[in-house]
């Protein structure tokens, strides 16, 4: 049998185990040209609130009783597959469950992970949130020496890798930004950050003055809202905005949004403010896990990533990413390999 999370209720706010039921079923049987795979990891991103309020293209419709959606680190114990061998350890949409019948036809199709480091990496530094990370940065950001760099949602998964990321690619300082003295204490000790602004604390607008008096050249944004407009007052000549989230504004009506007053000064300064999707870079994928694989076994990269145990954990781990109660990449650890593996 395997447990698996079904949509039980749409949230209107932070979702709870009201809103999932844990249920049984058999394991699946294999198909032609399919891999019954045992789950390992299974991650939660906060989209996956949107998929259940049927808020995104790509999971919608989801309907109540299905599945929960999401990607983890799995074993293939059973194959036809021949992309997908017996033993394998993938990165793939299974869903949040103990097992799943999977074949190639997702986009992102399921990828292979390296294992001479930790299998929970696949989650984190070599998966998805690495992968963002060093998009967001070297794609769309553009980094060079000489930026000065600003990170919002520094401690959280994409956002606690950016800082090691943008330096393995020359940058001198990075500053991040997150909630609470513990979280911006871990930014510096552990995540490479130079500088740190607690947004729950401090002076947002003196921080900002004192770490960029003459500007910001490059802003890796996690978070949106009222932050992004405040960021875009203060930018410098040519400076890039990557948006990869809006976290701030996923729960808030239209109504209630955030509107932008310093927009004009993407003309003025000639600047560029650019969105990216990481499952649109498909493509890149392994290029990237070869490039993040080889600066964590330098010591360049160096994942911080909260574990919590058993597949029953999954709920509050969605709601942790809303509550801000994680620090790094938030993870379930829901089996252990049954198969030799290399
Ligand atoms: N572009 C892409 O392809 C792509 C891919 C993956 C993720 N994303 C986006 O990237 C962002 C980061 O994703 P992640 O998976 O690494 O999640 P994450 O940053 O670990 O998300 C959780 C953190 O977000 C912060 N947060 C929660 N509510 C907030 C609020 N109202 N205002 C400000 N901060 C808030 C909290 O940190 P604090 O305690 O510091 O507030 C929390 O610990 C998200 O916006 C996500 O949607 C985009």
């Amino acid at each position: 049998m395997r447990k698996q999370w079904r949509l039980a209720a749409r949230p209107e706010g932070i979702p709870d185990a009201s809103h999932f039921d844990l249920t049984e079923v058999p394991i699946p049987a294999l198909e032609p040209g399919k891999a019954v795979v045992k789950t390992l990891y299974l991650g939660v991103a906060p989209v996956m609130l949107r998929y259940m309020r049927n808020e995104t293209d790509f999971e919608s419709p989801l309907a109540l009783g299905s599945v929960m959606p999401g990607r983890g680190v799995v074993q293939v114990i059973e194959s036809d597959c021949d992309s997908l061998p017996v033993g394998a350890i993938v990165q793939a949409r299974v869903g949040w469950q103990e097992y799943a019948l999977i074949d190639t036809s997702d986009r992102p199709a399921p990828f292979l992970l390296p294992t001479d480091l930790p299998l929970s990496h696949g989650i984190g530094a070599v998966s998805l949130s690495g992968i963002t990370a060093l998009i967001g940065v070297r794609e769309i950001g553009l980094v060079k020496a000489t930026d000065r760099i600003l990170v919002s949602g520094a401690a959280g998964g994409v956002g606690s890798h950016v800082a090691e990321i943008a330096k393995a690619l020359d940058a001198q300082s990075v500053v991040g930004i997150a909630g609470g003295p513990e979280k911006c204490r871990r930014l510096t000790t552990e995540m490479g950050y130079d500088r740190v602004i607690d947004y729950k604390n401090d002076n947002v607008d003196a921080a900002l003055d004192d770490a960029f008096p003459e500007g910001i050249d490059l802003y890796f944004d996690n978070v949106g809202g009222s932050l992004l407009d405040n960021v875009l007052g203060r930018l410098r000549r040519r400076a890039r905005i990557a948006i990869c989230g809006s976290i701030s504004e996923y729960l808030v009506d239209l109504k209630d949004k955030h509107r932008f007053v310093n927009l004009q000064n993407l003309g003025r300064q000639d600047a560029k403010m650019e969105g990216f999707f990481v499952f649109d870079y498909e493509q890149a994928y392994p290029d990237c896990i070869k490039t993040l694989a080889d600066w964590v076994r330098a010591g360049a990269l160096n994942p911080v990533e909260d574990i919590s145990e058993g597949i029953e954990t999954m709920p509050q781990a969605l709601a942790d990413l809303y509550l801000g109660h994680n620090v790094g990449v938030r993870m379930v650890r829901v089996g252990a390999p049954d198969l030799p593996f290399s």
